[in-house]
């Protein structure tokens, strides 16, 4: 650390039956941070081992404030009751079991001190990573990022908007209502909280020792919920609404100019269906661009036409992704053509949406 913190500096950590790891803890958390004033704020959910005993014990000598909340569960809620309990300027959250080393704090403080309003300790940038994790946890965890940079646009500059061990300004999130769901108390606030500027230091999510992980399949749905909450929150909720009503219409186009062109004039079929595929993809642009996109479209013919080959090209690749998908299910499963081709649509629809959330109305 280049330049050591003048502000109080709050470490909250929310405990669960974490007393074989507390003590360990917060001993190096106050090693990593012998120069910086500090306090830890420790919400405990009525742990059954005595973790709110030890860190009772633990407050005689270090700067420790325990919370212990009766009737409450969850990591998230925890956290944010230790926001309001905490005093400092700065306020830092990490996990009781040593899977978040507090040696990564200096560097966290240094980067908001040099401005960032969050600062997430992250295991997906260069010197960061997982260790110990199965292929298929780290698919899993992948997923879920993706996941989040999918529906919750703002996140995308973020390499692991999934992390729980981050530091955030108290100015960030003073006044704003949080109410999240589940695990992942950052991705409120990256979506609610008024931040300019987000920076990312490399962590190593260590092995877990001792005590167990409380993550089951009801974090699981609870994480989803907690995207669609917050997908409501931001309007692309709606917007993904908006997008699916205009692209029904098009199919209503697409059939019924290929109906005519079938029935009233002597050209091929292919031809017919080539036509009518592009009358409904400027339909859908024309009424993405003044409904769907309304807030982001910009006035101009250019503009409107260079947007209108983007959202061809859009829509040619889906073509392609749609077909190989429908190509590469067959293969591996044998044939169940309209099953397959819906699931073909599926992975086109989204891919269509997000590159033209991302591309041709950025
Ligand atoms: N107060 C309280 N109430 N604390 C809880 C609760 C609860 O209901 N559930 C879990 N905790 C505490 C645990 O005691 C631990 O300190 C921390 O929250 C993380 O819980 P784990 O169960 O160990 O989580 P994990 O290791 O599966 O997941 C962690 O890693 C993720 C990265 O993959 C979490 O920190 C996630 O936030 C993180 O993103
Ligand atoms: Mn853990």
């Amino acid at each position: 650390m280049t330049e050591i913190s003048k502000k109080l500096v709050s470490i909250v950590i929310p405990t669960f039956n974490e007393n074989d790891n507390i003590a360990l803890l917060v001993k190096r958390i106050a090693a990593a941070l012998a120069r910086v004033d500090f306090e830890i704020v420790i919400v405990d959910d009525n742990s059954t081992d005595g973790t709110s005993r030890t860190a009772e014990e633990l407050s005689a000598t270090y700067p420790v404030k325990v919370v212990v909340r009766q009737n409450e569960r969850g990591l998230a809620s925890a956290v944010v009751r230790g926001f309001k309990e905490s005093r400092g300027d700065i306020i830092g959250v990490m996990d009781a079991d040593l899977q978040h080393p507090p040696e990564t704090l200096a560097a966290m403080i240094d980067s908001i001190e040099k401005g960032a309003d969050v600062c997430i300790a992250s295991r997906y940038v260069p010197g960061g990573g997982c260790e110990g994790w199965s292929l298929l946890r780290r698919i899993e965890s992948k997923a879920a990022t993706l996941f989040a940079h999918l529906f919750l646009s703002i996140t995308r500059p973020v390499k692991d908007p999934m992390s729980g061990y981050f530091m955030v300004t108290r100015q960030s999130i003073a006044g704003i209502d949080l109410h999240p769901t589940g695990y992942k108390i950052l991705l409120e606030i990256l979506v609610k909280g008024k931040i300019h500027k987000t920076d990312e230091v490399p962590y190593m999510f260590q092995v877990r020792e001792r005590g167990s992980s409380k993550l089951n399949a009801r974090q699981q749905l609870e994480y989803l919920q907690h995207i669609y909450e917050l997908m409501r929150y931001t309007g692309e909720f709606k917007r993904i609404a908006k997008y699916c009503i205009v692209g029904a219409s098009g199919v209503i186009v697409d059939e019924g100019i290929f109906w005519l062109l079938t029935s009233f004039t002597g050209i091929l079929n292919v031809l017919a269906a080539a036509i009518s595929a592009e009358c409904a993809i400027v339909t859908n642009y024309t009424f993405n661009n003044f409904f769907t996109f309304a807030d982001r479209s910009t006035p101009g013919v250019r503009s409107f036409l260079k947007r209108l080959l983007k959202f061809n090209l859009v829509s040619l690749s889906g073509i392609g992704i749609k077909l190989a998908v429908f190509w590469v299910l067959t293969l591996v499963f044998g044939s169940y053509d309209l099953l397959f081709n819906l699931c073909g649509i599926a992975v086109a629809t989204v891919w269509n949406y997000t590159v033209n959330t991302w591309w041709t109305w950025k």
